[in-house]
């Protein structure tokens, strides 16, 4: 948190902390703390608005999923039928909050819900009215034990101040919230292999459609959304959808957390409205370190085309990063200056991606395998221009191919890579071995 605490310090800059404007506040977790700022004042409002006008509210904003795709929230809300009684289903409606937080890189879930896990809650309870449902799940990522522990003490709280159960505030509402803790595998941040997980099953995506607004934990109509959207949903009904739209940009409004990692002065989280800079978000961290310059960066989590220092004033929302080749996704930026080589982080993601491959499909599960010995045999210096067709073709054969997104994300850095910084692949097949480190050849090895 330090980063945000000394960007905030100065009026002049371009942040808009709300989701972490009291991180760093004494005791920031608790009910007390909380209702401090207006803490469960958005849910009294929503309950006294039906939930198609809670639905609409979050639509007019704008509000995008801040999970990494950025579809339209209130939309998905949309999709859920009307009324579990006259809809013809009478199946009950389910929401899912995706708390598996894993895209490496990506760090701004699991400091919301440590240092204001209210915020979450607060959200789920006016998310589950708004789409009629009587049961919620935060579907934690395992590894995170404190967060867990956090969550559920905030959710014995809500419990006992009338915010969850029976009867919400007299509203006649009722809702439960489960907080379920993964088991650690990467796959199931992918919304139709958490249901699975959540259902007691392997965790592997499903064929869709149906979307889990049609057919989702247990066949139900389900929402499944990421903390940060549901935390956002507080404030915008609070503050209204113009005060909501009066930040970012007209298709991509609001404010949101970016997440800067890796070779820059202060690394850390940064609220900011959509469509601000890396230049500026690196004014705010204090720059890349010390006598260092940028050479490339991800936009959105290793999962995203890499871009570099020509796309540094790039505004970074859905089209200003799409429109340069890449994809915002979940606003991960992990900085790399110019001694980091390109094959190696390239070989350390694609490690990643073919360990978390699920399996269930052959692209994917044996197309990474295949990227990896390529990869391992370029930096260990055994390579040839032979195998940078073959490290494209690999990638073009997963891309697009795959079951689920795993596979795209696994291929974007290769090719964006090869884009970029061919002469460094050649360096390696030239002087038969790692040009920035000799001895990583016998890492690798
Ligand atoms: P998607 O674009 O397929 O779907 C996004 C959401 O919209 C889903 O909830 C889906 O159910 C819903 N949706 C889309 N079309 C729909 C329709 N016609 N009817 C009803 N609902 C519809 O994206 P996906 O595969 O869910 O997520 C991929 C993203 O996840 C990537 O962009 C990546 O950035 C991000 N990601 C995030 C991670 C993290 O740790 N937060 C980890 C890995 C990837
Ligand atoms: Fe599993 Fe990979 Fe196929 Fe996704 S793309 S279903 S993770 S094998």
């Amino acid at each position: 948190l330090a980063g945000l605490r000394q960007a905030r310090s100065d009026a002049a800059t371009p942040l808009a902390p709300v989701l972490s404007s009291h991180w760093d506040e004494d005791r920031s977790w608790t009910l007390d703390a909380y209702h401090g700022h207006d803490g469960y004042t958005a849910l009294r409002k929503a309950l006294r608005m039906n939930p198609d006008e809670v639905i609409q509210t979050v639509k007019d904003a704008g509000l995008r999923g801040r999970g990494g795709a950025g579809f339209p929230t209130g939309m998905k809300w949309s999709f859920i039928p009307q009324d579990p009684a006259t809809d013809g289903t009478a199946k009950p409606h389910y929401l899912v909050v995706n708390a598996d937080e894993s895209e490496p890189g990506t760090c701004k879930d699991i400091p919301l819900m440590f240092a204001t896990p209210h915020a979450l809650i607060e959200g789920v309870v006016i998310a589950a009215y708004a789409i009629r449902a009587g049961q919620a799940f935060i579907y934690l990522r395992g590894e995170v034990v404190p967060v867990l522990r956090r969550l559920q003490a905030a959710v014995a709280e809500a419990y006992d101040a009338g915010y969850l159960g029976r009867d919400i505030l007299g509203s006649g509402y009722d809702l439960d919230i489960v907080v379920h803790a993964g088991a650690g595998a990467y796959i199931c941040g992918e919304e139709t292999a958490l249901l699975d997980s959540l259902e007691g099953r392997r965790g592997q995506p499903r064929l869709r459609p149906p979307f889990p607004a049609v057919a989702g934990l247990y066949a139900c109509p389900t929402v499944v959304n990421n903390v940060e959207s549901i935390a956002s949903v507080p404030p915008i009904i609070l503050r209204g959808p113009e005060w909501f739209r009066g930040m970012g940009s007209e298709a991509s409004p609001g404010f949101t957390l970016y997440s800067l990692s890796g070779h820059v002065a202060q690394p850390g989280q940064y609220e900011a409205p959509l469509g601000i800079t890396l230049r500026q978000l690196l004014d705010l961290a204090g720059g890349v370190r010390a006598g260092h310059r940028l050479k490339f960066w991800t936009p959105g989590g290793s999962s995203t085309p890499i871009l570099t220092g020509e796309h540094l004033d790039v505004p970074l929302d859905y089209e200003g990063v799409a429109a340069a080749g890449s994809m915002l996704g979940t606003k991960a930026l992990q900085i790399f200056d110019e001694t980091t080589c390109i094959v190696r982080v390239v070989l350390r993601w694609t490690q990643f991606y073919a360990h978390e491959s699920c399996g269930k499909c052959t692209p994917c599960r044996e197309g990474t395998y295949w990227l990896v010995q390529i990869l391992e045999r370029l930096e260990r210096g055994e390579g040839s221009e032979e195998d940078l067709e073959k490290l494209l073709d690999v990638s073009d054969t997963i891309l697009g191919k795959s079951f689920c997104a795993l596979g795209d994300g696994a291929a974007s850095p290769i090719m964006s890579s090869l884009k970029y910084f061919r002469d460094e692949y050649v360096a390696h097949i030239a002087g038969a071995g790692c040009p920035f480190d000799p001895e990583a050849s016998a890492l690798v090895a």
